[in-house]
């Protein structure tokens, strides 16, 4: 059972879509249930507001969380679509096991995003390019400081209307080779949707930002020689017309949009390979002129285009700074799944 709390207090919607930026906005409801003494309960969609907590609380000393992150897309037909949610709560309880956050009951919690979906379908843009960013979260909330997994957890699911996740929308981003950090190891909790992987790639991401990079690009951690994704994106290269994506060795995330992008490259009769790729395969390509596309794949980032990479202080310019065809295809075809200016062959979308 879900309970739903009204409001009759609602918010201003920003007003120019095509300035959502990422993450800026929320919307007048959230859905919560909170875990105690074995089992999920008090189940409810209620009044966005801040929630206070004990600073004791185990997952501010001990990162104890995970989250996940999907859109919803509402178009001109007024339909409301929802882009592989059930992906997304399976992902999530992979992450929970990793964590040692107890399993939530994946149907339930999609009957309730369902539901507040519903409450907040005003709140999903329409403007090309936007939708309704949904952030599903677990976080341990004992109360205690001895380093052990939580006996209480709070399950949230809040709501951001975004555009893109890019200040610059589209144009091809710049990405440093990090080849003195590392985000994770094989072991780890790489492949875990879990918050401390964010919390452990700010410093890197600050220096390159610093530098005048988007992003940084990850190498493995034991011989920094295996690409392995972005942090915000999974990447894929097209190395003379083999799109390659680095395999889920255990310390990349498996992102959804980059299963997607390989379910639909294979059923168009692209080749497509999962395997270890290294940074000089990629940069050897590219001086032998066989570096036909990079991008990163994600839900926040899309499709999103590579046009530069710096590697141990070398530029190396991917399809002359612009986005590859291949690139364009995947991005026109993902949204057009999404926003139902295409048809759905593999079923993806739930339609509201
Ligand atoms: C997403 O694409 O949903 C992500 O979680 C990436 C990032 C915004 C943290």
């Amino acid at each position: 059972m879900i309970e739903i709390i009204h409001t009759e207090k609602r918010k201003e919607k920003p007003a120019d879509q095509s300035q959502l930026g990422f993450g800026k906005y929320f919307t007048d409801y959230m859905f919560t249930m909170r875990y105690s003494e074995g089992a999920w309960h008090d189940a409810k969609i209620e009044p966005y507001a801040p929630v206070a907590f004990d600073l004791a609380t185990t997952v501010f000393h001990y990162a104890q969380g995970i989250f996940e992150g999907l859109k919803a897309f509402r178009n001109e037909k007024g339909e409301v679509r929802v882009f592989r949610p059930e992906e997304n709560f399976k992902r999530m309880n992979r992450s929970a096991a990793r964590m040692c956050i107890p399993p939530i009951d994946e149907k339930f919690v999609l009957e309730g995003l369902y539901e507040l979906l519903r409450l907040e379908r005003d709140w999903i843009p329409t403007a090309p390019g936007t939708a309704l960013y949904i952030r599903p979260s677990i976080i341990a909330t004992k109360v205690a400081l001895g380093v052990h997994a939580s006996s209480e957890y709070l399950f949230f699911i809040i709501l951001s209307p975004v555009g893109s996740y890019y200040a610059h929308g589209l144009a091809p981003t710049r990405l440093l080779v990090e080849d003195y950090y590392t985000r994770a190891t094989v072991g780890g909790t790489g492949e875990a949707k879990c918050i401390a992987n964010y919390a452990v790639s700010l410093k890197a991401g600050e220096e390159a930002e610093k530098k005048g990079f988007d992003q940084v690009l990850w190498l493995d951690a034991n011989e920094k020689k295996y690409i392995e994704e972005v942090g915000s994106m999974n990447m894929f290269f097209v190395l003379d017309g083999e799109v390659v994506t680095p395999e889920l060795v255990g310390s990349i995330l498996p992102g959804i949009t980059r299963k997607s992008c390989i379910e639909l490259l294979q059923a168009n009769g692209y080749r497509v390979s999962e395997r270890r790729v290294s940074i000089d395969e990629v940069i050897r390509a590219q001086k032998e002129g066989k570096l036909n596309e990079a991008f990163g794949t994600g839900t926040a980032a899309v499709i999103s285009p590579v046009g530069m990479m710096e590697y141990k202080g070398t530029d190396y310019v991917v399809n002359g700074g612009e986005m590859g065809s291949i690139t364009k295809w995947l991005y026109d075809t993902i949204t057009g799944i999404q926003t139902g200016r295409l048809d759905d062959p593999f079923g993806w979308v739930v339609k509201l």
